[in-house]
């Protein structure tokens, strides 16, 4: 056993009491020794001047800090998605296959104490489902057979545990094999175009393909007319009409203003790459293979606003971006595109990276806050919304990854602008990176003006002809039957919203006729009663209650009744939720039951 109280005094030290010093921590430790001994709890709390319950308390919150010991020693780790995407491509006997072979249930070490089996809700491959994680590694279409090869080399030599650390990536070339020239699929991107086509690791592709010119632009015209050109900078955005690409839809240039009109010495910036709904994956793809496009806007949303510090939330499970963000940071840092005098024109602005550890619901922008500021990842309530009231109570700029990447597109000249405008609908402008999984040919991620039809993305995905339903939008977005009816629907904002549903963050999963729906509805219920943050009431015990009916009405008790039951809490959760997980249950479980009722419960 190394010694904890040396490994915490030097991650303590790295990370300096700054923000998100839990989450630095605790990953830190689990990428040292694999998990995290009990002894390391009363280590930190000491350290960092919290309370053992304050710390163990954050701990219990996220599903990565599982303390798992089997013995004396750690075992290997096993995670299988069981989310949407690997459903629709056998998740479901994979899972099974595992659970027999190794004799172990979710959450619980096989008897020699060498495997440990848990799950998750998406590793954001959704594109090569279905995914299992074995220490730390990724692999992709994995059927039984694969797995048996997966799980070889540990058989004879079960203590030989090769823990991953960022350190292994350039080794480990085989972690994704997923080729973005090959995942981004034919269009006129916007935003993907560089994906696929230059080194993510290397400025000068980045300078040549045109980057950096807003930054430049924003950064010279802010040095000669201050507020004048920020100001221009935010009526470009409004203008642009751009909506926020996570999920909400919120217009990027009013947020940006409002943080810009607040008066305060301190703001913030933060790019949420939490990217936790099944079924996207277009956050990882662009931190991958195109990050300074990210890291391009985010500067550009500190001159504008006034921040000097901002943070880049990474989804815990996405360890290559952690990696190649993490040597673009200092990169820029070397290059002087952060630091005291950005580009030498006198302007101060700095990225921290912060990886989650496993939460959904701290994609929800007030939890993601709460837990920077080392709390339990619960929702906070709104108003005040983070724009005036946001980390530590400052004024805050949230965004998800690819608003950002949008924003610099919009921002390096009228004639993008203008191109922005003339893609899209009436309230959804310019192009949308929908990332289609599931029972298609093509999975990937297809860049396109908002407007095309389901049917057509489909035709384009390579839908197969035994496709039978969509769900868009996430774990939280409703399904759709593959028929005449839908095919015309148009994916955009107002368009899916009108038609019961939403576009989220642009995932789309193909179901084919095989999916089991009794299955799909109590997978979808674990996973909100999982990832409900408990703070309200409606949600904390609407959806254990949601579970325990839909248990009563497949085992036909009192069916009409319960049946009856379920429609009133959903609509309860709808209205008195204090969040979107809450009032989002509705959605994905109201369209499962009008279109799918018979086939679940039975006539
Ligand atoms: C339960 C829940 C989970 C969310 N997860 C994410 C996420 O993973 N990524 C994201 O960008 N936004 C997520 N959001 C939306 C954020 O709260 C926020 O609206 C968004 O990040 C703002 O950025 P945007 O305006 O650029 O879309 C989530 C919202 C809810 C209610
Ligand atoms: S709706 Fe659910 S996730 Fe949102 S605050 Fe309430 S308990 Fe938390
Ligand atoms: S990796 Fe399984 S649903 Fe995304």
């Amino acid at each position: 056993m190394k010694n904890i109280e040396k490994l915490t005094l030097r991650l303590a030290d790295e990370v300096k009491a700054k923000n998100g010093s839990l989450f630095y921590i605790l990953n830190g430790i689990i990428e040292d020794l694999g998990y995290i001994p009990e002894e390391a709890i009363f280590q930190i709390a000491e350290t960092i001047n919290m309370s053992k319950a304050e710390v163990y308390g954050f701990m219990s919150f996220f599903r990565n800090y599982k303390t798992y010991e089997s013995g004396e020693k750690f075992c290997h780790k096993i995670v299988v998605c069981k989310s949407e995407s690997c459903e629709a491509n056998g998740s479901k006997q994979l899972i099974e296959y595992i659970k027999k072979k190794l004799n172990i249930d979710f959450g619980k070490c096989s008897s020699d104490g060498n495997y440990f089996l848990d799950y998750v809700y998406c590793f954001g491959l959704c594109a090569s489902s279905p995914t299992v994680m074995v220490d730390g590694l990724l692999y992709e279409k994995v059927t039984p057979e694969i797995f048996d090869e997966i799980l070889s080399p540990f058989l004879d030599k079960p203590d030989d545990i090769n823990l991953i650390n960022l350190e292994h990536f350039a080794e480990h070339e085989n972690y994704m094999k997923t080729k973005p020239a090959e995942i981004i699929k034919k269009g006129e991107p916007l935003i993907f175009k560089r994906c696929g086509n230059i080194n993510p690791l290397s400025l000068e592709d980045y300078l040549d393909t045109g980057g950096f010119s807003a930054l430049k632009r924003a950064v010279a015209a802010v040095k000669t007319d201050g507020d004048k050109a920020r100001i221009f900078f935010l009526n470009e955005l409004k203008k642009s009409q751009l909506r926020g690409r996570g999920g909400a839809g919120f217009p990027a240039g009013v947020k940006w203003e409002t943080v810009y009109k607040e008066k305060s010495e301190d703001k913030y910036i933060i790019c949420n790459a939490d990217e936790g709904d099944s079924g996207a994956f277009a956050d990882r793809i662009i931190l991958e293979n195109d990050p300074l496009s990210v890291i391009e806007g985010i500067i550009i949303a500190g001159l504008i606003t006034g921040a000097k510090l901002g943070y880049i939330y990474l989804r815990s499970e996405y360890s290559r971006a952690k990696y190649i963000i993490r040597n673009t940071l200092d990169l820029l840092r070397e290059k002087g595109y952060l630091g005291n005098n950005i580009l030498n024109h006198g302007f101060e602005f700095d990225i921290d990276l912060i990886a989650g550890a496993g939460s959904y619901v701290c994609g929800e922008e007030t939890a993601l806050m709460e837990s920077i500021e080392n709390k339990r990842g619960t929702v906070r309530q709104r108003p005040p919304v983070p724009a005036v009231s946001g980390l530590y109570g400052k004024p805050t700029v949230l965004n998800n990854a690819l608003t950002f990447a949008y924003a610099v597109f919009i921002l390096v000249s009228n004639e993008n602008l203008n191109n922005f405008l003339s893609l899209g609908t009436l309230n959804s402008k310019g192009t949308m990176p929908f990332q289609i999984s599931g029972a298609v040919k093509y999975p990937g991620i297809y860049e396109l003006p908002f407007g095309i039809t389901l049917g057509e993305l489909l035709s384009r995905a390579g839908a197969y002809n035994t496709a039978k339903i969509v769900q868009i939008g996430g774990p939280l977005g409703a399904y759709f039957p593959i028929n005449g009816s839908f095919n015309g629907l148009k994916l955009s904002y107002e368009d899916i919203s009108e038609n019961g549903g939403m576009l989220g963050h642009g995932g789309i999963v193909v179901f084919d006729g095989s999916i089991d729906l009794k299955l799909r509805l109590l997978n979808s219920l674990e996973f909100f009663i999982d990832e409900s943050c408990g703070k309200c009431a409606p949600c904390r015990i609407g959806t254990v209650r949601l579970k325990e009916l839909s248990e009563r009405v497949l085992n036909k008790q009192n069916a009409d009744e319960n049946f009856h039951i379920i429609g009133e809490i959903l609509e309860s959760m709808k209205h008195l939720s204090l969040c979107g997980f809450g009032s989002g249950v509705y959605m994905p479980l109201k369209s499962l039951l009008t279109y799918y009722k018979d086939e679940i419960f039975g006539a």
